[in-house]
């Protein structure tokens, strides 16, 4: 039987690569984005070269009560595999930042994700079966000045995912979160203090490795994967300095890397 996978922010980056592995193993593909454009031309790519049925739904998962919405649209049919891509960064001071922005990467990150992880595993657990994938990031790991909220936002996905993980031990449904370090995609020019002068260049990785690395965690039911041998060990820093110690790393990387 056919099983079916809904994935959001799969118009680009990660969410793109992670529809496409999932249409090589012939699911049936859910993709929810705000870029209706890049989505359409994903579902023509993806048809066509996989021959699966792939259902768009162009949507702000920044708005209240947008995962109802959609479960509503496809009327509560079952899902094998939730993947929680969307997100976006924002550099900048807390104390200049935009909060409708800030408003809306909480909801993406956090609202929509733990909403949208609730209505599709009553049906999974139910089931006995299901693979949930949340896209954390590097960032979970320790406090982010320049960028606290993205950094704390994350932190919340990884620490959510750790503990439904546990809760559902036994019951054949898998949560991992997937935290990458830098990739290459549209999100790295989107938290550039300019967008074109990012100068993040070092451990760079790509997009398709990365998604490639978190897929394979998934069906494997790893509960926390980490791409790159430097990247585990800087998800580690904060064990050998302190908390304020590792804020100041970060603040320096970000201030070097964002021209600020
Ligand atoms: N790239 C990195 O260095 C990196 C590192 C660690 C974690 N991550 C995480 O990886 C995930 C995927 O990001 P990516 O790197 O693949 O970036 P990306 O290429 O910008 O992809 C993110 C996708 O999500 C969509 N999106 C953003 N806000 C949305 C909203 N309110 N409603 C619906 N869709 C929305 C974007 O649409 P628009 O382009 O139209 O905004 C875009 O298609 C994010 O959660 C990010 O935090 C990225």
């Amino acid at each position: 039987m056919t099983k079916t996978a809904l994935v959001t922010g799969a118009a680009s980056g990660l969410g793109y690569e992670l529809a496409t592995l999932l249409a090589k193993d012939s699911f049936k593909l859910i993709l929810v984005d705000i870029d209706a454009e890049s989505l359409a031309n994903v579902k023509a790519e993806l048809e066509m070269k996989f021959s699966v049925e792939v259902v768009t739904l162009v949507k702000d998962l920044g708005i209240k009560n947008i995962a109802e919405a959609i479960l509503h649209d496809i009327k509560n049919e079952p899902i094998d595999v939730l993947i929680n891509n969307a997100g976006f960064g924002l550099f900048g001071s807390f104390v200049d930042t935009d909060w409708e922005r800030e408003s809306e990467m909480l909801h993406v990150h956090i609202l929509t994700t733990t909403h949208l992880t609730k209505l599709v595993l009553e049906g999974m657990v139910k089931r006995g079966s299901g693979k949930i994938l949340n896209i954390s990031s590097l960032a979970a790991f320790q406090p982010g000045p320049l960028m606290a909220i993205y950094y704390a936002s994350k932190g919340y996905m990884l620490s959510f995912s750790e503990a439904i993980s546990n809760e559902l031990n036994g019951t054949g449904v898998t949560v991992t979160a997937l935290c990458p370090g830098p990739t290459e995609t549209g999100f790295q020019k989107t938290v550039s203090a300019d967008a074109n002068t990012n100068k993040i260049t070092f451990n760079m990785a790509s997009a398709k490795s990365v998604a490639a690395y978190g897929y394979k965690s998934m069906k494997k039911g790893k509960i926390v994967a980490i791409p790159g041998i430097l990247n585990k060990f800087l998800a580690t820093i904060h064990r050998f300095v302190s908390r304020a110690m590792a804020a100041k790393i970060v603040r320096n990387i970000q201030e070097k890397n964002r021209n600020k």
